[in-house]
Formats: structure tokens, C-alpha cells, sequence
């Protein structure tokens, strides 16, 4: 099995961009060893903070962004970083050429139950004309990501990761303590019979959304003429995951509990970076009017509606709203 460099070299690239994921990866070999001994070393459970945006904060949160942070700032390859756990960007070096966006452990609510949880990153080109500390040079649309990627801390550590040129499988192999590529250039199905969604929240969904929903719970007694199956990880890492190995439909759709938070997912952290993993694979990543990586953010924390996954459903889904 090939590593994780010369991977990257086939792909032609750059050295100082290897560089940079290689320090992102050495942070999430750490997280991987904390999050496998959460309970041992007191890391259960919640902090007495939230954060920006108003949601408490795990432990493990803490530790990870922290980690994640420190190893970013001190590399000397990072102008700035934004991050899910901090209330704005953060400046590093002002000749660094990269600005990386995080989400240090996606799925919090799964922390403490030992379930599947995840680092998920995306990384630009630093504007050069712009001061370090100016959170407007994280103000790119996702088509100019030069890679994204997602770390699970699943049965496996395994990262999940684009360049541009496909999305390919590592496993973290403990034995010599580096990622192995393990699968190249994922295709993700078009057609699927799995959706993945909080079911919980379809009152409140839009009724394009709620009756697409229904027509697949109908199965091969409704319009769609097959059966459908559900699953829902409730860490979006997971259920992406999922989808790049075997197919499916994922969204988080707007929903109407708050009126001021119409969407939960983030287009930074969470949306962008699947978007290009998704689509490097072969699928779609879109809300309900347009595509994920056309966005131009009008701010850091902005969050968007998700639909995504196998290309035929994805569509399916539009057809709805049309
Ligand atoms: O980061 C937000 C997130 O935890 C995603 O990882 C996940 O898909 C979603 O929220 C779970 O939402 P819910 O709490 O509605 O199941
Ligand atoms: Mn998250």
C-alpha cells in the first residue's frame, strides 16, 4: 500500500501543500489517541462554555480545536485559520501561503456514547493582498478549495481526502504511525434506496422536502416504485461517509423551528469540504436552489442547506422544488 506522500506526489501536489496536510494529519493522530481514551483521562462529557454560536461546548471539543489550532499556527504554512469553536479567525504567519477552515470533532453529541465522530477540514490559498487577521480572506467560495478532507476516528482512523484529483481512502496504520492509501478515486453510485435525515424535524421542513420524504417512505406502493432504507449517525462525517462507500441521498433541509436559523449544517466547515469530496466522487452537493460550491460566503460561521450524495437522487430531489 502506497503512502500518504508519494499518493500525493502522483497527484502532482505541491510540496508546500503536502507539507501543510501533513501537520493537519500529525494533529488528528493525537485527537485519534485522545478520543480513544476520552474516559481515561477525564474527557467525557461537557465544558461549562458555548461556543459563538451558542452551543455548549464537549470537552473533547475543546481539546481538539486547541490541538488543531496550536499545530496550525506554530507550522509556519497557515496565514490564518477559522474553526467552528472560535469566535473569529485566528492570524498565524503572514507569509504563510494556506488559510485552512475546521470543524475539530463533528458529531458531539456522539462523544459521549463512543460513537463515530470526526475532524473535517478544507483548505485555500491565502489572498496575498490581504492582513492576516482579516477573516474576510475566509470569504471564498468552495470551487476554489485546493483540498478538503475529513479524519474518522471510527474502528479504523481513516482519512478521507481530495486534491482535485479524485477523492481517495487512507487508513491510519499504527504500526509505522502514517496514513496508507487504501482505495483511489471513490465512484459514488447515481442511483440509490438509502436516505439519511432527522426525521424528527419533518413538520418543520419545506413542502417540496416533505413530500419528496414521503414519496420514498411510500417504497414500492408510491410514485418511486422501490423500497427505501433510512440510517442517520447524527455525525455528518458518518453518514458522508457512508454515502461515498456505498450511495444514498444525505441532507439537513431548512427547517422552520427558528426562524433566524433556517439551516444547521456549516458551509465552511461542514458543506464546502463535502461538497468537493462528494463531487470528486462523482456525486452532487446542492441546497434546494443551487449549488454548494457556487456560494459566496457573506460570513464565516454562515450556515446553508445540504442536500447531497448519489447523482440520480440528488436530482430527484431538485425535481421537487422545480
Ligand atoms: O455538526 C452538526 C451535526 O452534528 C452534524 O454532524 C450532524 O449531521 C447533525 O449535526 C446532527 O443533527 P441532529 O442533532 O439533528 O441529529
Ligand atoms: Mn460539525
Amino acid at each position: 500500500m502506497q503512502r500518504l506522500s508519494p499518493a500525493l506526489l502522483q497527484d502532482n501536489v505541491p510540496f508546500d501543500l503536502i507539507a501543510l496536510i501533513k501537520t493537519i494529519l500529525a494533529a488528528t493522530k493525537e485527537i485519534s489517541f485522545r478520543v480513544s481514551q476520552a474516559h481515561l483521562g477525564d474527557l467525557m462529557g461537557s465544558t461549562l462554555d458555548e461556543n459563538i454560536q451558542g452551543e455548549v461546548q464537549k470537552k473533547l471539543d475543546v481539546v481538539a480545536n486547541e490541538l488543531f489550532k496550536d499545530i496550525l499556527l506554530e507550522s509556519g504554512f497557515v496565514k490564518a485559520i477559522s474553526s467552528e469553536e472560535e469566535d473569529t479567525s485566528v492570524a498565524g504567519d503572514k507569509n504563510g501561503k494556506y488559510i485552512v477552515s475546521f470543524d475539530p470533532l463533528d458529531g458531539s453529541s456522539n462523544i459521549d456514547i463512543n460513537s463515530l465522530i470526526g475532524t473535517i477540514f478544507s483548505i485555500h490559498k491565502a489572498p496575498e493582498n490581504m492582513a492576516a487577521d482579516d477573516p474576510d480572506m475566509f470569504k471564498q467560495a468552495g470551487n476554489h478549495q485546493v483540498c478538503a478532507g475529513y479524519v474518522l476516528y471510527g474502528p479504523s482512523t481513516m482519512l478521507v481526502m481530495t486534491t482535485g484529483s479524485g477523492t481517495h481512502f487512507y487508513v491510519l496504520d499504527r504500526t509505522h504511525g502514517g496514513y496508507l492509501l487504501v482505495e483511489r478515486n471513490i465512484q459514488i453510485p447515481a442511483d440509490t434506496q438509502e436516505f439519511a435525515v432527522n426525521m424528527s424535524n419533518q413538520r418543520f421542513w419545506q413542502p417540496e422536502m416533505q413530500s419528496y420524504i414521503n414519496d420514498l417512505l411510500l417504497g414500492d406502493t408510491g410514485p418511486r416504485d422501490k423500497n427505501f432504507n433510512m440510517r442517520w449517525i447524527a455525525a455528518m462525517v458518518g453518514d458522508v461517509h457512508r454515502v461515498l462507500c456505498r450511495g444514498g441521498i444525505f441532507t439537513y433541509p431548512s427547517d422552520s423551528r427558528n426562524p433566524e436559523k433556517p439551516y444547521k449544517l456549516r458551509l465552511m466547515y461542514e458543506a464546502n469540504p463535502m461538497a468537493f469530496l462528494i463531487e470528486q466522487a462523482g456525486g452532487l452537493c446542492v441546497t434546494s436552489k443551487e449549488r454548494i460550491m457556487d456560494i459566496e460566503p457573506t460570513s464565516i460561521h454562515q450556515r446553508v442547506e445540504v442536500i447531497l450524495g448519489s447523482k440520480n437522487e440528488v436530482e430527484k430531489c431538485l425535481s421537487y422544488y422545480k
